[in-house]
């Protein structure tokens, strides 16, 4: 993220920051060395996604960057659609959309970085110089810190950097007792009141995950301080940490560096064991330099989550020309590794989502950055439909294989709603056992999208209600287990609780469909789930969307309004 720039502003686009981040990985990854030759992609790519940010080919999986001009750099493998020798690839966009691809920022080329240049994060110095932080691999397999610089501020692109020679600047030893195969990940620096800058670095120890934090003047030596920023036993290894500020009560974002009562801090970090990533909302205690989260906080992904599908190793940035922060994810693949061989590519970014922090304070709301809709065309809407009980409806004239839908519900007899058994505690597996062909009073009612004809195929996404103790539950699942006819993907079935209040706010989805990624935001952004998906029949012409109603109660449908999405130009 970013603190914004100056002189360089002037120049070609104004510019702004970015902040990256990405990606995992431990010694124990298994690298397929023997997959690693560079073939021809196929021609027909029914799963190649056309608005959805990907590299031409190989294995996609970091974040971005961005400066008045939007950078991303990304985790990539230049030769195969499998994990391994990584570098940061590069691209560049204007409105986060359309991307122009460059050659890699950075690749293996000095002691310290060797066996690899894995994730990182950027800084934007005051005065307005953008450097990289990232983690290098070095000859005795250590995951130490490099640093490196733009090697032409003039050149609006920032295509060549350098490194600093006295790289690491920071690294495992015995005196700071860091697990040279546990030390990745360094998030973009902050300044404090003091003018020191700040840096945590993803760790662990034992089963506590860590936030090493470092401080620095003059960004070239740091220290390691005493204590990290923030821990979590049972958690264990802490990867791509992402620390920042988001305002109380203002749709505006804020530098990374902003402190004070008029901003919450927020925590994220990827957790290695179960590739989820969850976030905590707290205060940060700069006198002690420590982060506090709010009580009841959850620090598990039994907790706050940016996606409760697929998305990994994300990182935000502060967009200082729009001002606001961005969250940028990275979406895997479902298929097989021999599946993402024949394809010849695996992994997505997400859209780009705006981060803001819910009125309540209690948690994120995310929404795709308005950006993407200049991509929408041919709208389609209806308002006021009844969707009876045990119906589907065909929405026409949308491209579905590539589309972004939004649909409202009007829901009567709320007191009709299924009885929230007190033990149905974990959504993910409610949704798992009451998929969309299981019926009750007010539910399953939603979308499905990526369908064939005849309902052979489908991806439902949709929503279900229960009578709680004292208030309405609802339930947002999105259920693949009837999305491809294949049988080797994973088709697990997402969900969790949905925290609107069905009394005074109307009940929303939106989902971005582009190919094999269903990206969904319930709740106008409370809750999102990000799956991927293979269908055999649901490709091209023969794919369908579909509003349905499963439960037994009628639905109203409030507002339905449809887009066939344009492509994108993407490298
Ligand atoms: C720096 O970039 C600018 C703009 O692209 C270019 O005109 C100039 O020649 C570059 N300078 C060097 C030393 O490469
Ligand atoms: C360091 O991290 C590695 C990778 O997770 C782990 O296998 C090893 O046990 C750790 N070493 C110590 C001393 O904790
Ligand atoms: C990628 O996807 C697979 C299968 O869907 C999953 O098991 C794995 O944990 C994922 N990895 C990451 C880093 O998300
Ligand atoms: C419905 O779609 C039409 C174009 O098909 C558009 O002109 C109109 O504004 C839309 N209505 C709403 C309520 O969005
Ligand atoms: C609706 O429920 C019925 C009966 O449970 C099931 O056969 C059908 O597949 C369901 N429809 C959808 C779209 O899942």
């Amino acid at each position: 993220m970013a603190i914004s720039s100056s002189s360089w502003a002037l120049l070609f686009f104004l510019a702004i920051l970015l902040s990256h981040g990405v990606f995992k990985l431990e010694a124990s990854h298994n690298v397929y060395t023997n997959l690693q030759v560079s073939e021809s992609v196929p021609a027909e790519q029914p799963y190649r996604t056309s608005y959805h940010f990907q590299p031409p080919k190989n294995w996609i999986n970091g974040p971005m960057i961005y400066k008045g001009l939007y950078h991303l750099f990304y985790q990539y493998n230049l030769k195969g659609a499998v994990w391994g020798n990584i570098v940061w690839a590069h691209s560049t966009s204007t409105d986060l959309v359309n991307w122009t691809p460059h050659d890699p920022a950075i690749y293996p080329s000095q002691p310290s970085d060797i066996n690899g240049c894995w994730s990182g994060s950027t800084t934007i110095l005051p005065n307005g110089k953008p450097v990289i932080f990232y983690t290098g691999i070095d000859p005795q397999n250590r995951q130490v810190q490099n640093l490196a610089m733009p090697k032409n501020l003039s050149d609006p692109f920032l295509r060549e950097w350098v490194k600093l020679t006295k790289n690491p600047l920071m690294a495992p030893a015995q005196t700071n007792r860091i697990n040279s195969s546990s030390f990745r990940d360094p998030t973009t620096a902050w300044r404090g009141p003091d003018n020191r800058w700040r840096i945590i670095i993803g760790s662990k120890r034992d089963r506590r995950g860590l936030a090493i934090l470092y401080r620095s003047r003059d960004f070239l030596n740091w220290v390691k301080a005493q204590h990290p920023l923030h821990s979590a036993k049972g958690n264990g290894m802490w990867e791509c940490p992402d620390f920042f500020p988001v305002a109380v009560d203002s749709p505006i974002g804020v530098d990374t560096s902003v402190i004070g009562n008029k901003v919450k801090h927020v925590l994220k970090v990827s957790l290695d064991d179960t590739k989820h990533e969850y976030y905590t909302i707290g205060t940060y205690a700069i006198k002690k330099d420590k982060y506090i989260p709010d009580e009841g906080s959850v620090e598990s992904d039994a907790g706050l989550r940016y996606d409760y599908g697929k998305f990994y190793a994300s990182k935000t940035f502060f967009d200082s020309v729009k001002r606001r922060r961005i969250l940028w994810g990275w979406i895997n693949e479902s298929s097989s590794v021999n599946d993402d061989i024949n394809k010849g590519w695996a992994g997505v970014q997400a859209i780009p989502r705006t981060l803001l922090l819910d009125k309540s304070g209690k948690q994120l709301i995310q929404w795709p950055v308005p950006e993407i809709e200049k991509l929408r065309i041919n709208q389609v809407n209806f308002s006021n439909k009844l969707l009876k009980g045990g119906s589907v409806l065909k929405v026409p004239k949308v491209t579905a294989t590539q589309a972004d839908v939004e649909i409202s519900f009007k829901i009567s007899g709320l007191e009709k709603a299924e009885v929230l058994d007190p033990t149905w505690t974990n959504p993910q597996i409610l949704c798992s056992q009451k998929g969309a062909s299981v019926k009750s009073s007010l539910g399953p009612f939603g979308l499905l999208v990526l369908a064939s004809n005849g309902l052979k195929e489908y991806t439902a996404v949709f929503f279900r209600i229960f009578k709680g103790h004292n208030k309405y539950v609802v339930l947002l699942c999105s259920d693949q287990s009837r999305s491809s006819l294949k049988q080797d993907n994973d088709k697990t079935t997402y969900g969790v609780f949905l925290n609107v209040d069905l009394v005074h706010e109307t009940l929303s989805l939106r989902s971005l469909i582009d190919h094999s990624i269903v990206e969904s935001f319930g709740g106008k952004g409370k809750a999102c789930i990000t799956a991927r998906v293979y269908p055999t029949l649901a490709i091209g012409d023969g794919a369908y969307l579909f509003a349905f109603n499963n439960g037994t109660q009628d639905v109203e449908i409030a507002n339905l309004n449809a887009w066939s999405m344009k492509k994108a130009k993407i490298n």
